[in-house]
């Protein structure tokens, strides 16, 4: 079992849990739930940085203590996390005395072995940042982060010799390419490495700052934030020594945002080098979400409410826009129009219609998985079944590269290309259609059986990514048990495993637009029909029906022929809605039927109903309840 350790920023308690961490924290716990997948021992760890100049001046505008401020936002983190369904194995906070123990150890050990110093410094302050800033960095003599003036202090201080390992770093970094990855932050930090390291302040006097970790060797100095900080990495395992640290310590990678590159890269191996700790193997540097196009500020409400969006639409969802819509290590947009969009066309219509229309055809032959006679020759009846298992081979193998380097995005768009294919192969076997013998009802139990394969692979890829989901999909066929990527395998699906209908997994968002629909013309359609009594309309029996079969009548091009279930009860509709829909479409879909009509002979087939549909400029849309029901129910 290799171990796998794994850590997101530790967040400033100054901030409400915004998009920008709740997408790095998604991130890290993606990449740890697909290493649990894989069967590795993994540790994740997350928390909240409570120490330095920032908080202190939060709390003292808040007019409340450092503490009570830390504590307070430390829990709204930590309730966050648990809100989004993240798997931290465990969740640090700087004020800890686990914490404090092993920063004063570093300290002490850095200190007898000569590495720190007292000198004087004077330098342009950010507080927003807790940073002097060099002359180089400095936009219009102001903080190129918060655009704020800096302010010239002048103080003696403890001083770290980093510009010792200078060399050292550079040709660590250029030994190891994918140390700081993606290779453009690499690029970035070799850039800085290109001009002289100067050493690190590692503390500030306590007249001016209290809220701190008071220096072992001095005690009129608390140490810089950054330097207490970083350490959490190590503070959390125990510290070297530690049996937890051991195992896992020697795995560790980091997941940031592009804004604290310089700590990571520069300030952090050169700590540990100096402590005689091993290095990181990885920083995986994410680039920075903006809201409709424009650079954002560290601490802008807007991030907030975009992280409400999980509550409206659902975690699943949620996680699955954020991985795929930002390319790991460049920015991206995030609106709420593109959100929906994505949910309604990956998760509502590939996956939810997938998902709902294989179950669906299952139950409709008996509930179970179909045995299937493996005749794969090329050319055969089963060779599309053999693509498509082909197909998952590649996926599979693209999904675990994608994810060695931190491409989320690439690995959704792989299972989504292979969601693409059991959609296909699908609609171009049709196993709907009646069978008339024993060769066409093997070729359909083929495809059935190619198709809840399928299901059962998926089942476990989107583990990481969709947990929810995932999770529904595999207990609809029956997997229990803990799951493993090894079981993401074709042929690992019995035959005659029972399957559970499900649908609805995913449900399609109407905009708001779409359904305040009552100006000008439909308005005036509305209020020119006669108006009716209640009790007329009772006379209409509206149900809930789901569509089990579907086919093209012969002669008719506007005409289908549906077999709906109405919950007990199977009927056949007719319906003029073929120029709009395929049957492959409807099958699994919940349509509203008129279930009182008398019968109607069309085209030769009697029609037990009538399917409701609204139309508008030759568009049409057959209604559906926006929520699963079990078919049969009353509309009323
Ligand atoms: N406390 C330090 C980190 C210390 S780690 C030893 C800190 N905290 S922070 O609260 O400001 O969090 C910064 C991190 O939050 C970023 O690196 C990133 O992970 C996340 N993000 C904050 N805003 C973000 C965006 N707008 N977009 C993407 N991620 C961003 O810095």
């Amino acid at each position: 079992m290799t171990a796998f350790y794994l850590t997101t920023p530790i967040y400033y308690v100054n901030d409400r849990p915004h998009l920008g961490h709740a997408y790095t924290t998604i991130v890290a716990d993606a990449m740890v739930r697909y290493r649990r997948l894989a069967g590795d021992d993994v540790w994740l760890l997350t928390g909240t940085d409570e120490h330095g100049d920032k908080i202190a001046q939060a709390a003292a505008k808040a007019g409340v203590t450092p503490q009570a401020l830390a504590d307070q936002n430390s829990a709204a983190f930590r309730e966050t996390w648990r809100a989004l369904g993240i798997s931290h194995s465990d969740f640090i906070r700087t004020t800890e005395e686990r914490h404090r123990k092993v920063v004063l150890a570093i300290l002490q050990k850095l200190w007898d072995a000569g590495e720190i110093y007292l000198g004087k410094y004077g330098g342009h302050y950010c507080f927003g940042c807790e940073r002097f800033y060099t002359e180089k960095e400095i936009v219009d003599g102001k903080c190129p982060d918060h655009q704020t003036a800096l302010q010239w202090i002048e103080e003696e201080n403890y001083f770290f010799k980093m510009s010792k390992y200078q060399g050292w770093l550079i040709d660590h970094i250029e030994r190891h390419p994918d140390f700081v990855r993606p290779e453009r932050y690499r690029n970035e930090v070799l850039g800085f490495l290109r001009d002289p390291l100067t050493d690190l302040s590692i503390s500030r006097p306590r007249r001016r700052l209290e809220w701190g970790i008071p220096l072992p060797f001095d005690d009129k100095y608390v140490t810089y934030v950054w330097f207490d900080a970083l350490i959490n990495y190590v503070s959390a395992l125990g510290g070297p020594g530690d049996p937890r640290f051991e195992k896992f310590w020697p795995h560790v990678q980091h997941v940031i945002a592009k804004d604290i590159v310089k700590p990571h890269a520069i300030y952090w191996p050169c700590m540990l080098k100096a402590a005689g700790i091993p290095l990181y193997q990885h920083l995986n540097v994410h680039g920075y979400w903006t809201l409709g196009g424009q650079k954002i500020s560290k601490s802008v409400g807007n991030l907030v409410e975009a992280l409400a969006l999980k509550e409206k639409y659902g975690n699943d969802a949620f996680r699955y826009f954020v991985l795929r819509e930002m390319v790991f290590g460049l920015d991206a947009d995030f609106s709420e129009e593109a959100f929906v969009g994505r949910l309604n066309a990956d998760l509502a219509n590939d996956l939810g219609n997938l998902v709902s229309r294989v179950t669906t055809l299952i139950a409709n032959i008996g509930g179970r998985v179909p045995a299937t006679a493996g005749d794969y020759a090329p050319g055969g009846d089963y060779a599309l079944g053999e693509d498509l298992a082909q197909a998952f081979e590649t996926s599979r193998a693209a999904i675990d590269l994608a994810m060695a380097e931190f491409a989320f995005h690439r690995a959704l768009a792989t299972i989504w290309n292979f969601i693409g294919s059991v959609n296909r192969y699908l609609d171009t076997t049709a196993p709907w259609a009646p069978v008339m013998n024993d060769r066409a009802q093997g070729i359909r139990d083929h495809a059935l059986y190619s198709v809840a394969q399928s299901l059962w692979c998926l089942g476990l890829l989107l583990e990481p990514f969709l947990p929810e989901a995932a999770g529904k999909i595999r207990h609809a066929l029956g997997h229990a048990g803990t799951p493993q990527l090894s079981d993401a395998q074709w042929g690992r699906l019995m035959p005659g495993t029972p399957i559970q209908k499900l649908s609805g997994l995913f449900p399609r968002i109407v905009a708001a637009k779409d359904t305040v629909s009552l100006g000008g013309k439909e308005a005036a359609t509305v209020a020119k029909a006669p108006r009716i009594k209640i009790d007329e309309f009772g006379k209409i029996e509206l149900r809930v029906a789901e569509v089990v079969a579907a086919e093209p009548l012969p002669r008719s091009k506007k005409l289908l022929k549906l077999t709906v279930s109405l919950g007990e009860e199977q009927r056949t509709l007719v319906a003029g809605i073929a120029e709009h829909y395929t049957p492959a479409e409807l099958v699994g879909k919940k349509v509203v039927v008129v279930a009182n009509l008398e019968p109607a002979k069309l085209m030769g087939v009697e029609s037990n109903g009538m399917v409701l549909a609204a139309s508008s400029a030759g568009k049409l849309a057959v209604l559906t309840p926006d929520r699963d029901l079990p078919p049969g129910s009353k509309v009323t």
